[in-house]
């Protein structure tokens, strides 16, 4: 019976099977958590994400870890927020999905999300928090941990009560 747990804090530092990066679609590094997964997993993982070709809105790739704890980085791309109304919120959910399905497909157990879309993609925190919690939910017993990192209590508290909400939480 998996759990899904809310931390707040840095997703670099979690000892987890795979962090899940928001990218962008060159997958060469960026920002915001993108730059800091790079600084901490060192200059191999962009060499490998060279080799690469990118990747589309709302598709995943996977990648070592290299100096990560984490053993693995799915890189996703997230949908840039216009108005909701130009295919966000399936490309947000193809993102978690298809993080999900790399991470079954690499055997993985342990996984951790960093709130894709919400920072400079500028994706609602509420519906995005909302939307993560749906997907978890339904992949909660495929894997012994899914864990939302949050980078703020502000942001933890809304998936908390997006959680209450749907009675998440074990
Ligand atoms: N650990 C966990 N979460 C983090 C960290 C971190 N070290 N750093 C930032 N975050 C959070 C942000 O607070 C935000 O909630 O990650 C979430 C996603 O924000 P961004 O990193 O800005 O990602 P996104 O909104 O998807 O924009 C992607 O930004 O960094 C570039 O290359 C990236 O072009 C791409 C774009």
């Amino acid at each position: 019976m998996g759990q899904v747990c809310i931390v707040t804090g840095d997703i670099t530092r979690l000892k987890v099977d795979a962090i899940v990066n928001a990218a962008n679609s060159s997958l060469l590094g960026g920002g915001g958590v993108d730059g800091a997964i790079h600084r901490a997993a060192g200059p191999q993982l962009l060499e490998y994400c060279r080799s690469m070709g990118g990747c589309p809105t709302g598709e995943a790739r996977i990648t070592p870890g290299f100096n990560l704890p984490a053993k693995f980085v799915i890189h996703t791309v997230g949908p840039v927020w216009r108005d909701g109304g130009h295919g966000e919120p399936g490309l947000l959910q193809d993102c978690y999905e298809n993080s999900f399905r790399l991470a079954a497909e690499n055997d993985i157990r342990t996984i951790a999300f960093s709130a894709i879309s919400t920072g400079v993609y500028g994706y609602p925190k509420s519906l995005a928090a909302e939307l993560a919690i749906k997907v978890m939910r339904r992949y909660k017993d495929d894997f012994e941990e899914i864990v939302a990192c949050c980078f703020s209590q502000g942001d933890a508290d809304l998936y908390h009560d997006k959680c209450s909400e749907c009675r998440l939480m074990n």
